[in-house]
């Protein structure tokens, strides 16, 4: 069951509604974020708050609830999810131009939030992900930024589940290796283990910026989808995957998932998380 919180009112996501011309709906005019929710508590708000609020700067748009104001939103969604027998296990919050003209100008309206909760969905174990042809652009004016203008993602992903996997991995303009559709990327080789520099274009993945918080970890732009393919060991980054280990690039089998840098990551992750749910 997935129950939306919407100017104040919680409903039932079937009876949830925004305008029809809302400019996330025409042109894709907008951002969010997704969060894991852990018992009853969105996981690392903070960070998420402050990335909601960099993203919406990037496209020009006001928040227009405090950060306070969202937090009580959340609970008030979470909570409907619960009283309906659900344990909520996932949280969205999406800001959008608001109603606006059928173009790409916006009208000087308030931006429209909402956030929806639902069950966690499940990963399996291990990340079966390939490579696609088409880039990141990381000169892009939104490089960076979590908007809703996610249809490149949804072509990049549907390709993969064409090809029997799970992730679609891309490079970037000048060939560098970027993030997934919805995920960030680690590789090890050598023993070294990397990961794309936010000068790629890859977002600036909350689970990301927290690994490299507590393990040892280089941000690089020079990691090729060949390093990934040739990799001993990798993982995947998400707000609901956590790290999850990469079994196989391209058809090829990696030769450990989870590899032993794989697991540590894995394990401070786990320790952090137990620690602290907002790191
Ligand atoms: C394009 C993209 N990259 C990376 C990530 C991982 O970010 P996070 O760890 O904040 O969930 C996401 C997650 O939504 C994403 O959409």
């Amino acid at each position: 069951m997935t129950m939306v919180w919407i100017d104040g009112r919680v409903t039932d996501a079937a009876d949830a509604s925004v305008a029809a011309l809302d400019h996330g709906i025409t042109v894709g005019d907008g951002v969010f974020e997704t969060l894991k929710v852990v018992g009853d508590t969105p996981f690392a708000m903070r960070r998420h708050l402050a990335r909601l609020r960099r993203s919406a700067a990037v496209l020009g748009l006001t928040v227009p609830l405090s950060d306070e104001q969202i937090r009580g939103a959340a609970k008030e969604v979470l909570d409907a999810v619960a009283a309906g027998g659900g344990e909520p296990g996932r949280l969205r919050i999406t800001v959008t131009g608001g109603p606006g003209p059928l173009g790409s100008g916006r009208d000087d309206v308030p931006a429209t939030l909402l956030l929806a909760a639902s069950p966690a969905g499940t990963w399996p174990p291990t990340a079966s992900v390939v490579t696609v042809p088409w880039v990141r652009n990381e000169r892009s004016p939104v490089a960076g930024a979590k908007t809703t203008s996610y249809a490149e993602n949804v072509v990049a992903l549907a390709e993969a589940h064409r090809q029997g996997a799970g992730e679609a991995i891309l490079a970037n303009t000048v060939g560098a290796l970027c993030e997934g559709t919805g995920t960030n990327v680690f590789v090890v080789s050598g023993g070294r283990l990397r990961t794309p520099s936010l000068a790629t274009g890859c977002l600036a993945g909350v689970t990301r910026e927290l690994l490299l918080e507590v393990i040892d970890a280089e941000e690089v732009d020079t990691l090729t989808l060949d390093d990934l393919r040739r990799a001993d060991e990798a993982f995947l980054t998400s707000s609901t995957r956590d790290v999850q280990p990469i079994a196989d690039v391209d058809g090829r089998t990696l030769p450990h998932a989870p590899g032993p840098l794989t697991q540590a990551a894995a394990d401070a992750f786990a320790t952090l998380q137990a620690a602290d749910l907002d790191p």
